[in-house]
């Protein structure tokens, strides 16, 4: 893809400790997007924190899930003096123009989006009240996302096919936005998928989730990241029986997190049976210490200097800020006919 003079955005919600299912899925594509963006293009990264309020009320939990989220992409390579990387909750502009987008947002957006049709979903199976336990910010976080992207004239947001919705929504209140004032008030926004994303099945195969207690931890010590490994679960076919790979749950956690010609490694040693799972486990092993034993130096790292993260964030805010007032400049001449 070429990036030349486009603004690439992405947000992520600090939720709960890290896995290699994140790493896989999010952090990993994330920083090599970024570093092929900042070739040409400006890199928007940011920890969507007042996102993550509408769930989490306990304050040093949030606190300290932000910390990690900001340390994880630091270490895992993020570089701060290329990409803008800041906290959403330091860029008050933002806020400011949610208020504006929400008197263009028509309230059926909100009732159609996919976070809120959950919530009233998970409420009807309980046979509770629809609305029970959701407020205003969980409602209409799609207008807070849509702030997230305008504000900074971007061009396209990489998403997983959840979020997919959430880019269209903003691209719709810009849209409407620009017709009625007849200008280009804001920029409308294109998602697209990350290729590179995977999927990392858990160790018991369903997709790698904190809520079944199946993931592999991402910055965990040796011995709790071994425990993890050694739980995959295998089957019980005789270890010199030749197999399927694509129906074999290590292979498919091995291809997303071993380099490829220990991927093929595996692969030919199921094919031709022979190689046992304790083997691919240990192969397996191998591969996340050697991919994040570095990054797991530097975690911790900054982890214990936080005041050192602090800055980047803050330094990363000013160049948010920056980039969001003239926007938002632009937006109230237009509305206000300034
Ligand atoms: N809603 C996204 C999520 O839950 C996080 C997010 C917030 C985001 N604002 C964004 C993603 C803007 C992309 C662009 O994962």
């Amino acid at each position: 893809m070429n990036y030349a003079n486009k603004t690439i955005l992405t947000g992520v919600k600090p939720t709960g400790t890290l896995h290699i299912g994140n790493y896989v899925g999010a952090i990993r594509p994330a920083i090599e997007l970024g570093h092929q963006v900042n070739q040409s293009g400006r890199h928007v990264m940011f920890v969507a924190d007042y996102h993550a309020v509408n769930a989490i009320k306990d304050a040093p939990l949030l606190a300290q899930l932000t910390k990690e989220i900001a340390c994880a992409y630091l270490a895992c390579g993020l570089n701060p003096n290329h990409s803008v990387f800041y906290r959403q909750s330091d860029v008050p502009e933002l806020f400011e123009l949610t208020t504006i987008l929400m008197a263009y947002t028509p309230k059926g957006f909100m009732n159609k989006a996919h976070a809120y049709k959950a919530a009233v979903d998970k409420n009807i199976a309980k046979g509770e009240p629809q609305d029970a336990g959701i407020n205003m910010g969980l409602y209409t976080y799609p207008v807070l996302m849509a702030a997230d992207i305008l504000a900074y004239d971007t061009d396209m947001v990489p998403v997983g096919k959840d979020q997919v919705q959430h880019v269209e929504i903003a691209a719709d209140i810009a849209g409407s936005i620009n017709a009625l004032y007849d200008k280009e008030v804001l920029k409308i926004p294109t998602s697209f998928l990350t290729e590179s994303a995977q999927v990392l099945p858990g160790t018991d195969g369903r997709k790698m989730s904190k809520s079944y207690n199946n993931v592999i931890p991402l910055f965990a010590e040796d011995n709790v990241l071994k425990k993890a490994v050694m739980g995959i679960k295998t089957d019980c076919q005789d270890i010199n029986a030749p197999k399927n790979p694509d129906e074999i749950l290590l292979y498919q956690i091995a291809r997303g997190i071993a380099p490829e010609n220990v991927v093929g490694e595996i692969k030919e040693g199921l094919e031709k049976g022979g190689m046992g799972y304790g083997t691919i486990k240990k192969m397996i092993l191998q591969a996340i210490t050697d991919e994040m034993a570095e990054k797991r130096e530097k975690y911790m790292y900054y982890l214990s200097h936080f005041d050192e993260v602090e800055d980047m964030l803050q330094a990363g805010a000013v160049k948010a800020r920056a980039l969001a007032h003239p926007v938002l400049e632009r937006v109230k001449d237009a509305i206000f006919n300034r």
